[in-house]
C-alpha cells in the first residue's frame, strides 16, 4: 500500500490557500519543537463567519497537507464549527496519515486554534 493517499499528495503538490491575508482579524501561530516545522493560520471572521483563511507552513509535505485540507474544511463555516476541527477530521479528510505523520496533523488543529483564540482576544479588548 502507498504510504500517502491520493489525497495527501494532491493536497501536498497544489496546496489550497497558500499565503498571507493581509487584513486577517485572527492569526496564529504554533511549532513543534520537535521536528521543528511552524505553521501560521490567517483568518478573516465576519458575523461570525470565517469568511476567508490562508496559510503559511515551513514543514513536512504532511503537515502542508494537513493545513491546505483544514484551510478547505473551515472555509465558510461558522467560528463555532471551526473550533470544533479536530486534527482526526483532517486527517480523516486527508484519506489517513502513517502514524507517524499524525503530528502534523495536529499541528493543523493547533494553528486555527491558536488563531481563533487570537479572534477572541481581540473581540474582548475591542469591547473594553
Ligand atoms: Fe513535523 Fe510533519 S514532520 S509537522
Amino acid at each position: 500500500m502507498a504510504l500517502y493517499s491520493e489525497k495527501v499528495m494532491d493536497h501536498f503538490r497544489n496546496p489550497r490557500n497558500v499565503g498571507v491575508i493581509e487584513d486577517a482579524n485572527a492569526i496564529g501561530e504554533v511549532g513543534n519543537a520537535k521536528c521543528g516545522d511552524i505553521m501560521k493560520m490567517y483568518l478573516k471572521i465576519e458575523d461570525g463567519i470565517v469568511e476567508d483563511v490562508k496559510f503559511e507552513t515551513f514543514g513536512c509535505g504532511s503537515a502542508i497537507a494537513s493545513s491546505s485540507m483544514a484551510t478547505e474544511l473551515i472555509k465558510g463555516q461558522p467560528v463555532s464549527e471551526a473550533m470544533k476541527l479536530t486534527n482526526k477530521a483532517v486527517a480523516e479528510a486527508l484519506d489517513g496519515l502513517p502514524d507517524y505523520k499524525m503530528h502534523c496533523s495536529v499541528l493543523a488543529e493547533e494553528a486555527i486554534q491558536s488563531a481563533l483564540e487570537d479572534y477572541r482576544r481581540r473581540q474582548e479588548t475591542s469591547a473594553e
